[in-house]
This record gives C-alpha cells, structure tokens and sequence, in this order.
C-alpha cells in the first residue's frame, strides 16, 4: 500500500484555497457502491466537495461495472457526451474507475478512442486515486494504475451514501468462476478482510447509529477459507450479532453450493439477522447449472430451501436468474419456471444472458434467438408478478418491522421500507421517520409490495 499523506497535501497545495468539486457516479453492485464510496473519501481529504451536476465538477469519476454488456455500453454513451463539457472546460478531469478497467480489451478502447479521459484507475488501486490525480495536475497527459494494494479498505476513508444504511466488504474477488461471469476476471481471487477489522467497523457503525449493516462477498458463504479455518461466515455472523446496538443485519451473495446448516442455523439462531435469504439459483436446469459451473443441481439446491421452509415454512428467498444461457432450450426454461414456481420468491432478478468476452461461456455455441430469450424473459416475469402477489397475502394482518428508507414515488404522504424480510412495505407516515424503525401493521398486498399502516415505533 501507498503513503498518501505527501500526495494529498501537495495537490491541496496546487489547488491552493480555490473550492473544487468532484461528481462521482457508481455504476455497478453494492460492492462498487462501496467502492464508490471510499473514491469520495480519500476525494474529500484531497479538498474536493461534491456535486449531483456534473457541469459543475472539476473531476468526474465514473466506477463502472462489467458485469453485462448493457452496463459497459451505457458508461461509453456517457464518457462519449462528456467530451462536450471538456471542450467547454478544458480543465476538467475525467476518471474511470471499476471494474470495466480490469479488461484490458475495455482499458485499450478508453485510451484509444476517448481522449478525453485522463486517468484509469483499477478495482484494486482506488488507494492510488492521489498520485494519478497529482500527475494529471502536473501535466501528464493520461494515469492509469490498476496495480494491486491488496486490501487497504480498512484505512481508506469513506463518505457513506446513507446515515443509516452502511454496507461493509467482508471479503473481495471470487474463486467460483460461473462459466457466464466476468466477475472473477475483473475482481481477482477470494481475500477475506481479518475478522477484528470487520466487527471493529460494524461496531463503530453501530455506534454511529447505523440501522442496517449489508455484510458484502462475491461468495459470503466461503469467507475465511483463507484464514486458514480462524473463522467461517456463520461464525462471524454470530460475532456481529453480538455487537450492542439496534441494527439489523443483512448479506449478500450466498451460494448455494456452500450454504450449510451453520449457516441456517446461525440466520435463525442471531435475533439481529435478517429472516430473509438471497440464493442464487440462475437456472432450474442440470444441464444448464452444469454448463454453468455451479456445482449443484436443482434437487440439491431444493434441499437448502426445504431445511429453511422446515423452520419456517414462511420464509422470505430471493433469487437472481439467467434467462437465455448459450443453447438455453425450452425445456431447460421450462425447468427454471418449475423451481420459481415451487420455491416460491418473494422476488427474483432476472437478467438476459449476456456474452462476456474472456469467459468460458463466451465461446459456447447459442443457437437460441435474441427474440425467443425476450419472450421467455417476459414470462417469467409474468410468472412471479403472480407469485408475489399472493405470496405477499400471507403477510396481511401481521406487523412486519420496518426500516422507513424513503418517500413514496408513487403516492404523496406515504413512506417506502424494507422489512426485516426484505419486502418493500408502503404506509403513510411524516418524512422526519426516514432512517427509523417502525411497526407495521399490513392491510394489503400487490405485486411489488406491502401495503399497512403504522402501528408503533
Ligand atoms: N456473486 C454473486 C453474483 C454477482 S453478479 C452470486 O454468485 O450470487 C449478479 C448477478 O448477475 C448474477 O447472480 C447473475 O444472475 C447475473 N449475471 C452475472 N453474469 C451475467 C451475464 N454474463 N449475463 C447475464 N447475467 C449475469
Ligand atoms: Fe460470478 Fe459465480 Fe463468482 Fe457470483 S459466484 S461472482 S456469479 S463467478
Ligand atoms: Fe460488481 Fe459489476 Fe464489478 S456487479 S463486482 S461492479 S462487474
């Protein structure tokens, strides 16, 4: 890792006392966010403040996400249109970040193609922000460093998006290699953050006041598998359930080829854990969880689910699905609909296959059409609009406790929450209750949420 000191305190020396402004724009997972939110805290001790406007910044950096080719398409129509705002402000300074970056087809087309881009800067060197930022400032013309600095995220500073919602990395890349998937390619392999510095900043956050602790992994289900057996997932979720406060706990990613009876046992054990699981299933089919490399089938995957719906057969599970994987029959689709369909989520994402040059399933024959993937993307969103709707019945009449996040889009006077089952509830309610906890009583149930009044707090 890179002693910053020297560095920031020379660029605020070249900026003297003028005000600059930086808008910084996260494209990507809540691990990007979190990235994103470290950028703008070693960003605020190098003097900058921020803005929404991008007119108006001095520094634009863009933490970009690899994961679909929608998401890289949609950071080049961007990076295009800015080539305007340099024109107009030829001081401007523009980064990009993420993990588009770790692709060194995507690096070479930014430096080729968009001159107006001025520093690149790696998943693992966002540390190294100050010294391409001074470069650029003494004249180098473009920085790029996509070094490795390991795991610095302890000592980096961060401005957290929310005050009451506070996602911490537990561990960074992915070993699982999902034949369709970019993500180890741009992250790296797995490397787990030292069990005391995780719950020293959950209980600093907590202190803080934070309501809501999101434990982030690629994979949270094989943490510590490199800290030579120290402490495993379900181990540190019980030490954080320990820590005093009133916050809830929540993780994300788990897969299903490690989620073990520890880990259910601890969900259910930690009265601070969410009584919700996110389990990516991806596909109801063998073959195509074969082809994908994911290391269960669907009646092993079936198993986790019934040993959860045997403690509670009310469970809340979500899940991501793969439409239209390379040679996807109908059958195969007709598979994932059964599972959907037996499981019964409170909610899936759901995304259209997308082809990631450098994986294995990039170089799988697809015969399957662009149109066929739509329509059967289409049904299944029909599909479990269904089940939502009177999967969510079941809540009615119970008081769900909620953490009140937002004012309503659709319907004036009324708040929007997460429950601790990760169901979107609605209700009426004053704005000053957004960051609290309240009880709910539910009335009604839609397709996308829950609907009640407030009944405590
Ligand atoms: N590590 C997490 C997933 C991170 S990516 C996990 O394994 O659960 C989030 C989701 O994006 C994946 O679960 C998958 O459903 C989807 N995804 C990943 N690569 C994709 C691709 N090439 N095309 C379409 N969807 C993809
Ligand atoms: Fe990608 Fe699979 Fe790793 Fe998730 S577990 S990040 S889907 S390779
Ligand atoms: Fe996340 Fe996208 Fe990177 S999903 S890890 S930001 S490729």
């Amino acid at each position: 890792m890179n002693d910053n000191r020297s560095v920031i305190e020379e660029i605020n020396s070249i900026y003297g006392g003028r005000e600059r402004l930086a808008y910084v724009r996260s494209f990507g997972c809540q691990l990007n966010v979190s990235d994103g939110e470290k950028i703008k805290g070693l960003l605020s001790e190098m003097g900058f403040g921020f803005t929404e406007d991008e007119t108006k910044a001095d520094l634009i950096i863009l933490n970009t996400c690899a994961v679909r080719e929608s998401a890289e398409d949609r950071v080049f129509g961007i990076v295009g249109s800015m080539k305007k705002l340099k024109e107009l402000k030829p001081s401007l300074i523009i980064g990009i970040a993420g993990c588009m970056t770790a692709q060194s087809h995507i690096a070479e087309k930014i430096k080729k193609s968009y001159p107006q881009v001025d520093i690149v800067l790696g998943t693992s060197a966002i540390s190294g922000l100050p010294a391409l930022l001074l470069d650029r400032l003494r004249g180098v013309r473009f920085g790029e460093d996509i070094a490795e600095y390991g795991d610095f995220s302890a000592a980096v500073p961060q401005i957290r998006e929310s005050a009451f919602k506070a996602s911490v990395p537990i561990m960074f890349g992915c070993n699982n290699f999902c034949t369709y998937c970019i993500v180890p390619y741009v992250r790296g392999r797995e490397r787990s953050r030292r069990p005391e510095d995780i719950i020293a900043e959950v209980r600093g956050l907590a202190a803080q006041g934070y309501n809501e602790i999101m434990l982030l992994g690629q994979n949270v289900n094989s943490y510590g598998n490199d800290l030579g057996g120290e402490m495993s997932f379900p181990q540190l979720l019980r030490e954080i359930n320990a820590i005093e406060g009133d916050f809830i706990i929540r993780f994300m990613s788990s897969h299903p080829k490690d989620a073990s009876d520890e880990l259910i046992d601890a969900i259910f054990d930690c009265e601070k854990v969410a009584k919700h699981l996110h389990l990516p299933v991806q596909s109801g089919s063998d073959d195509v969880l074969r082809r994908m490399n994911r290391r269960y089938t669907a009646e092993k995957y079936l198993s986790i689910v019934d040993r959860i719906y045997e403690r509670d057969p009310d469970f809340s599970l979500t899940t991501d699905i793969i439409v239209g994987f390379p040679d996807e029959t109908d059958e195969d689709f007709r598979a994932t609909l059964d599972i959907i369909k037996r499981v019964r989520y409170d909610n899936i994402y759901s995304f259209i296959y997308s082809k990631r040059s450098g994986t294995k399933a990039a170089e799988m024959p697809d015969s399957t059409s662009d149109e066929e993937k739509s329509c059967r993307m289409r049904e299944l969103l029909e599909v479990q609009r269904e089940i939502s709707s009177e999967h969510y019945k079941r809540f009615i009449g119970r008081t769900m406790r909620v953490l009140a996040d937002d004012v309503s889009k659709k319907k004036k006077g009324f708040l929007t929450g997460k429950s601790n089952e990760f169901i979107i509830v609605e209700f009426e309610g004053d704005e000053s209750l957004i960051g609290q906890f309240v009880d709910v009583e539910i009335t009604g149930a839609m397709n996308w949420a829950v609907t009640g009044r407030i009944v405590g707090r």
